[in-house]
Order: C-alpha cells, then sequence, then structure tokens
C-alpha cells in the first residue's frame, strides 16, 4: 500500500496521484495528499475472531437511555441505544441545539453523564440558553472545544453514558491536510468519533447542518458510518417542528416527532390531528386536504398550488414534496387531461412547514394543481390519498384504517381513495376511483381536452 493517497476535499473522490481539478465534481484545487496510515498486517492474531449470532447480545430495553421526552424517544424506537451514533441533520436555526439541550437534561436527571461539546457556541451562551430552558441538571457537562483529539480525549476522560457534537462541521482535526469543514474532514471526523463511541460504549449524537439542497455535509457521505440518521424540520416563520428517522438500525424507520418551538424550548405536540390545518384558507382553488401517515402517525396536512402563466421558461417551485415528483405528475395532468401545464409558471406548497415523502400524496398534488388552474374550488370537507400511476391510474395507498379513522376524527366527510382499497367507514361518504380522469368527475368537474374546466 502506498504512504499516501490524494483526496478531493471538496467530494471526497480519491486519486492515485495528485490532480489539479477534481474529474469527479470538477472543483479546482480541491485535491490534497493524505497519509495513509499504516496497517499491521503481520499481527493478524490479534483479529476478533468470528462468533455464533446465537451468541452475540440482544439490545435490550435497559440498554437503551430513555429521555421521557416521548415524541424523541418513540422516533427511536424506545429511546437512545448505548454506544450507538446518531446523527441528527437539519437547517440552521431550526431547534437543533434546543432539542438536544433538553434531551440531554432530560436524560442527566434521571442520573446519567451527559456531555455537551459545541464548537458553535461558547460556554456563557450555552449557559444562557440552559437557563430559558432550565436544563442545568449537575450531571450535564459541557465543554467548548473544536479539535477532534481533544474531544475525543474528553469522551474517554469524563465516562460520560450520551455525548453530543455540535456540530460535526466545527471540528477540526489537524493531522487531515484537507480544509476545515471539507468532506473528507468531517468524514474521518465521524469515524473516529463514531468509533470511539462504540469502544467506550458511549451514546453518541452528532450534530450535521444540512445545506439548502437537503445534503448533509455535501454528500449523504456520513449515513453509513452511523446507525441512526434523523431530520429535524419544519418552517423557521412557523413554531412546528418535525423529526423523522430516516434510518435505524435498532428500530422502525419513518418514525415522526411533532414539537411546537415556544418561548420555553420545544414542547412535543402528541396529537398531531389537524394541526397543519390551522391557518387554512378554505375559499380559494388549489387547495386540497390530503391524509398523510408517516411512520405509524395520520395527520391531515393543506396542499396549495399556485398556476400562473409563463412569461419565458415555465418555473416548478416546490416545497415540501420532491421536485421530481411534482414533474412527473404535471407530466401525467398533461398526458391524461391534456391540460398545457408546459406554458404555466407552477408553485406547490405543503402548509405548515412538513415535507411529504410519500407517493400517496399524488392524487392531491394532481387536483390541487387542477383546481388551481381551472380556478374551480375543491369541496372543504374532501380529503383525497391515492398514488398516480403514469397513465393516470391510482395505485393503492397502506394504512388505509388508519386514515380513515383520522379523517372522521378530524370532521371531515367525503373521502376520494383508489379502487383496489378495502377499508371501509360507514359515517364518511367514502368514493373510490380507478383513474384520474374519474377523480376529476367525481368532484362534478367536467373536462374539455385543451380548454379549461368547468363545472356541469
Ligand atoms: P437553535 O436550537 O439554536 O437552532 P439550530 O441549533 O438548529 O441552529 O434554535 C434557534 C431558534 O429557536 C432561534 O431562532 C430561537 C428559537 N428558540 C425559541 O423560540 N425558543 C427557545 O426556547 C429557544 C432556546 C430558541
Ligand atoms: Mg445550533
Amino acid at each position: 500500500m502506498s504512504k499516501s493517497s490524494h483526496v478531493c476535499s471538496s467530494c471526497g473522490a480519491i486519486f492515485s496521484k495528485w490532480l489539479g481539478r477534481c474529474p469527479l465534481c470538477g472543483e479546482w484545487n480541491s485535491v490534497v495528499e493524505q497519509l495513509n496510515k499504516a496497517k499491521d498486517t503481520k499481527n493478524k492474531t490479534s483479529l476478533l475472531p468470528a462468533v455464533p449470532i446465537k451468541e452475540i447480545k440482544l439490545v435490550r430495553d435497559s440498554a437503551r437511555l430513555c429521555s421521557q421526552i416521548p415524541e424523541f424517544d418513540e422516533v427511536l424506537g424506545g429511546g437512545i441505544v448505548r454506544g450507538s451514533a446518531t446523527i441528527l441533520g437539519g437547517e440552521p436555526g431550526i431547534g437543533k441545539s434546543t432539542l438536544v439541550l433538553q434531551l440531554l437534561n432530560s436524560i442527566a436527571a434521571q442520573g446519567h453523564r451527559c456531555l455537551l461539546v459545541s464548537g458553535e457556541e461558547s460556554s456563557f451562551q450555552v449557559r444562557l440558553r440552559a437557563e430559558r430552558l432550565k436544563t442545568i441538571d449537575v450531571n450535564l457537562l459541557f465543554l467548548s472545544e473544536t479539535s477532534l483529539p481533544n474531544i475525543l480525549l474528553a469522551i474517554e476522560d469524563e465516562k460520560v453514558d450520551l455525548v453530543v457534537i455540535d456540530s460535526i462541521q466545527s471540528v477540526t482535526d489537524d493531522s487531515n491536510p484537507s480544509s476545515f469543514g471539507s468532506i473528507s474532514q468531517v468524514k474521518q471526523c465521524t469515524a473516529e468519533l463514531v468509533e470511539l463511541a462504540k469502544s467506550s460504549n458511549t451514546a453518541i449524537i452528532i450534530i450535521g447542518h444540512v445545506t439548502k439542497e437537503g445534503s448533509l455535509a455535501g454528500p449523504k457521505t456520513l449515513e453509513h458510518l452511523v446507525d441512526t440518521v434523523l431530520n429535524f424540520e419544519g418552517d423557521r416563520y412557523n413554531s412546528l417542528r418535525l423529526l423523522r428517522s430516516l434510518k435505524n438500525r435498532f428500530g422502525p424507520t419513518g418514525q415522526m416527532g411533532i414539537f411546537a418551538m415556544r418561548q420555553g424550548g420545544l414542547q412535543p405536540v402528541p396529537n398531531a390531528g389537524s394541526i397543519f390545518l390551522s391557518d387554512r384558507n378554505l375559499d380559494s382553488p388549489g387547495s386540497i386536504i390530503f391524509s398523510a401517515v408517516e411512520g405509524q402517525r395520520p395527520f391531515l396536512v393543506e396542499v396549495q398550488a399556485l398556476v400562473t402563466p409563463s412569461g419565458g421558461a415555465p418555473q416548478r417551485s416546490s416545497q415540501g414534496v420532491d421536485a421530481k415528483r411534482l414533474n412527473i405528475i404535471i407530466a401525467i395532468l398533461q398526458s391524461c387531461l391534456g391540460i398545457p401545464l408546459h406554458s404555466f409558471d407552477i408553485f406547490i406548497s405543503v402548509v405548515g412547514g412538513v415535507k411529504i415523502l410519500e407517493p400517496a400524496a399524488d392524487l392531491a398534488l394532481g387536483l390541487a394543481l387542477v383546481s388551481a388552474w381551472s380556478g374551480i374550488k375543491l369541496p372543504s370537507d374532501l380529503v383525497v390519498c391515492a398514488e398516480l400511476g403514469l397513465r393516470g391510474e391510482l395505485r393503492q395507498v397502506g394504512h388505509e384504517e388508519l386514515r380513515l379513522k383520522e379523517i372522521l376524527q378530524m370532521g371531515f366527510s367525503q373521502v376520494l381513495l383508489p379502487q383496489n382499497g378495502t377499508s371501509k367507514e360507514s359515517s364518511l361518504q367514502l368514493e373510490r376511483v380507478s383513474d384520474l380522469n374519474s377523480a376529476v368527475e367525481f368532484l362534478g368537474l367536467e373536462f374539455k381536452r385543451n380548454k379549461r374546466l368547468r363545472l356541469v
């Protein structure tokens, strides 16, 4: 093995020789030399022997640190597993530092030693925040540090049960020649922190700022290094915050916890219900209610669409839904209903800052667009839920019963669902349709190709 390799500090690609420009990401002067750590190949007997799976200890609930904040513990599948590594991602200012301080304090209050390492805030700032949040348990330690070797030493010396690093982008390792905050540094620091956490049975939560494009410290390079990936999201100008598990080696993924950011910190919101519908404007076209399920939690959310004639190249903007999915739905509306959306600017927004990952939101997006384009408003007591196939067919969705129960509880009366489902709810006016055309027909809209929709 050669003594050094050349690593792109922008994308993390490795080359055998130095290059002026990285051929993978196109960045200039980003390739730097990195010394390879020599591997001891002679001492092969020190390798761990293989063991029968039957003899490996199971993770018991006692091996979990419960925060007793149910919205947090449930997302992790029952608390933080000792010795596990978690990444908590989210946009700057969303409330990550607030969440971890409350979490650490709650765990410290049960007698566990907890350590917060911050490279972003001074001790004074942290103390002020702790006063505000009333998180000043004696078992909660603080260290203002950015150097990786010092952080590793502190974790070993303090013998803590849980450590939080706020944030990985502020940690530096002088032995790594790539620039501060580069992907290569972030990756190496994460790997070393995770390694120590595992060997010392210390649970670690690493905070990572997510860039505007939604990637954590560049590409998703860190996710495979850890056991659990959590994302904290919401609209910064709205108090709602959602905690979601994107990966979890110790529990179910897709679980969601809902919080509200208040003066005294984050408050759990156990009954999501119609929380996303509070500012609803019932009288405008382009608005529809979608019945969502994240993890096992049903909730109703408003999807809004705005369609305006385009002055040049048509604009597409989507908040809370995947931009690629939106493009597919626009194409389906054009081909199945003949709506000439190519000459319109299109804006989609999921109200409340929630991100919808389920394809079950397809029909809601489609109908919101049809309604916005035609200027005809949809019934205000209607809730829809279906995935769209490329030919406009409606596909069945999971958790139908859970959704219907929530719709009924929230006082809505009409539901539009795909043909193939079997769930029944006698108190609801439940309509099952096979495709987009039938959905438009059911809503009392008659469609004329290349003309605007009009009510019959
Ligand atoms: P913060 O946890 O610093 O965000 P992040 O670590 O993700 O960058 O929280 C930032 C915002 O939260 C800030 O704008 C102030 C607000 N906030 C409250 O509304 N209430 C509170 O009790 C606290 C501590 C913060
Ligand atoms: Mg912070």
